[in-house]
């Protein structure tokens, strides 16, 4: 039980607050405080990921500047590695996880695939479909640990970004195991994270994750593809794992 963040009555009262918080997003710089806030009551409540709607539900009338991850681009993170592989999706169908305002699955099919996105914000979804109005991706509100039976292994790339480091450690290894489950037999899974050391404190939402929280993907079938481990060119710059992973082809099979 995640308990370490203070008193319940504190944190209810300081998050009715945040209309006060000073400029959410200055000179660039992400403020992260209402997200935080609202995390850690979501977890003081025991429903870790009910925030996640809090938050987009707000960005619906305050502006989606609120959503600390909300850069209006596809991630920096996936682009690199698009290009570097010189990934061509056609013909082939993606998955992308907590999909968010939906800037990585419009890249996605920009490079051909079909493109199904989904994310556990009702409202995420509905501002993803309003921004990118007439886009072939198909959104889906859809909670990661209860989705459609017809997505298992279903998908010959699974992009993951950025959902693990916002889910408490508690519930990562399910997740991955889920994850893991979307990747039809031959196909990859993309995933980008933040990176810390085993021994490093995790901090503040985002958490990092570790290597060794990741082996789970393994545990769970799937091949280790490449492991990057590297700063990325956000100022300051992140510590980042981008990992690729492959669903061994059924041997046997015409
Ligand atoms: C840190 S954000 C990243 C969003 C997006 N991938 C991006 O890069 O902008 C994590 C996203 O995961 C979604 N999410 C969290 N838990 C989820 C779950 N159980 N099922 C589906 N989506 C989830 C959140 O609503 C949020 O949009």
């Amino acid at each position: 039980m995640c308990c370490q963040f203070g008193n319940r009555t504190d944190l209810i009262r300081s998050h009715t607050r945040y209309r006060a918080f000073p400029k959410l997003r200055k000179h660039g710089h992400v403020n992260r405080q209402l997200a935080r806030h609202l995390a850690l009551a979501a977890i003081e409540n025991g429903e870790p990921l009910a925030w996640f709607e809090q938050l987009y539900g707000q960005a619906e009338s305050a502006g989606v500047s609120i959503v600390p991850w909300a850069d209006l681009q596809p991630s920096p993170n996936l682009v690199s590695w698009l290009e570097r592989e010189r990934i061509d999706g056609t013909g082939r169908s993606a998955l992308v996880v907590g999909c968010g305002l939906g800037d990585d699955a419009e890249e996605l099919r920009r490079r051909g695939f079909d493109v199904t996105a989904f994310d556990i914000s009702i409202s995420a979804i509905a501002l993803a479909a309003k921004r990118f109005t007439g886009t072939e991706v198909e959104y889906v509100a859809a909670d990661l640990f209860h989705p459609p039976a017809d997505w298992a292994r279903g998908f010959d790339l699974v992009h993951e970004a950025y959902t693990l480091q916002v889910l408490p450690r508690g519930l990562r290894c399910k997740a991955m195991g889920q994850l893991a489950s979307f990747i039809a037999p031959g196909g990859r899974m993309l995933l980008i994270a933040r990176a810390r050391d085993e021994a490093e404190d995790p901090g503040e939402m985002p958490w990092p994750v570790t290597r060794s929280e990741l082996g789970t993907l393994q545990r769970v079938g799937l091949e280790e593809l490449s492991f990057e481990d590297y700063f990325d060119a956000e100022k300051p710059p992140v510590r980042r794992f981008r990992v690729t992973y492959r669903r061994p082809a059924i041997v046997g099979r015409a």
